[in-house]
């Protein structure tokens, strides 16, 4: 045999020198659910080791993960029901608690990247990301209220806006809404193909937002299709988006790959909850191994070509690193 592919297999040394794809905790993207008060830890089931938490623990938590060079976060708000009303006011009300803590972290861990949600299901009775009038979502008038909600986050500090509410055109009217308000630095990490997937399900209880009525298949996409993903990633770049994301990561590895290769901009990944639920709950049932496991799901999306992976196993990842350097 002249050609014997084990022999490039044959040590660690060797195994490490030809390994094609590797993940640096900078890549890495780590989300935390905020809550208003103090004191507030509180562990969301549906996600074990992922927690609701107040201002003062998300300060410590940030601070936990600077430390092990996990710098990124993208931040989500848990709001009291009777805060929540149809247009989603509160997302950019004076007194929004989720804002002040974002300009808290900013003030106190300036290194850090802080990415916001852009997105009207937290703060809106209706549980729904766009406005709802006679029990349709209607595009047109849900983007003005996202724009708004967008330049109080700019104004808030956050580096990247998360627009992840899938409706048309949000894009370009948040971009100019943000340069209007002269936040011409703030970027736009846009949701482009964002799946009406299953696998959101312990996020939605983690913000207690999941849809009072219906489903939201008429704005985020149908998980039978790829090509339309490039429909979504034209428009996106066309209308200024400084990286496209694909969400959720898993199950949507070749959509990922797709982008890759038809855009030059950054390409984010998002681990939806599910995702990671399903592996904490094999690993807690003794049928998977997490060190070995959870390793080689983050470097598969990386395979695929994510630039940037979200990941609630970012923290656990960046521990290890930690740990093997
Ligand atoms: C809301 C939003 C969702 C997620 C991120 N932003 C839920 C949804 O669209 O219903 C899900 C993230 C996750 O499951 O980890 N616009």
């Amino acid at each position: 045999m002249l050609i014997r592919p084990r022999r490039n297999r044959r040590s660690e040394a060797i195994r490490k020198m030809v390994q094609e794809a590797r993940l640096d905790v900078s890549q890495l993207v780590y989300p935390l659910f905020l809550v208003d008060g103090k004191n507030i830890k509180d562990e969301v089931k549906s996600l074990p080791g992922n927690f609701r938490m107040s201002e003062d623990e998300v300060l410590k938590t940030i601070e936990g993960c600077v430390e092990k060079d996990l710098t990124n976060f993208i931040l989500f708000p848990s709001v009291a029901d009777d805060l929540k009303d149809k247009k989603a006011t509160y997302s950019w009300s004076d007194d929004n608690f989720y804002l002040k803590v974002a300009e808290k972290i900013k003030s106190e861990f300036p290194a850090t990247t802080l990415i916001s949600d852009v997105a009207m299901d937290p703060y809106s009775s209706d549980g729904h990301d766009g406005f709802v009038i006679d029990g349709k979502i209607d595009n047109d008038k849900s983007l003005p209220i996202l724009a708004k909600m967008a330049v109080a986050q700019a104004e808030a500090g956050f580096d990247l806006l998360g627009p992840s509410d899938m409706m048309d055109g949000r894009v370009g009217m948040i971009r100019k809404a943000l340069d209007e308000a002269g936040f011409v630095d703030t970027g736009i990490m846009s949701y482009t193909a964002k799946y009406a997937s299953a696998y959101y399900g312990p996020f939605r209880d983690a913000l207690d937002s999941a849809p009072k009525a219906g489903d939201k298949k008429t704005y985020q996409m149908n998980p039978a299709n790829k090509r339309e993903a490039l429909i979504e990633a034209e428009l996106d770049t066309a209308e200024g988006a400084d990286f496209l994301m694909v969400k959720p990561a898993l199950n949507y590895l070749d959509v990922i790959h797709l982008l890759k290769e038809h855009s030059e901009l950054p390409i984010a990944a998002y681990h939806v909850s599910g995702e990671c639920a399903m592996l904490i709950a094999a690993c807690q049932n003794g049928w998977l191994n997490y060190e070995q496991a959870m390793p080689e799901v983050l470097l598969s999306i990386r395979r695929a070509g994510a630039d940037v992976i979200i990941s609630y196993f970012a923290r656990d990842y960046a521990e290890m690193m930690k740990f093997w350097a």
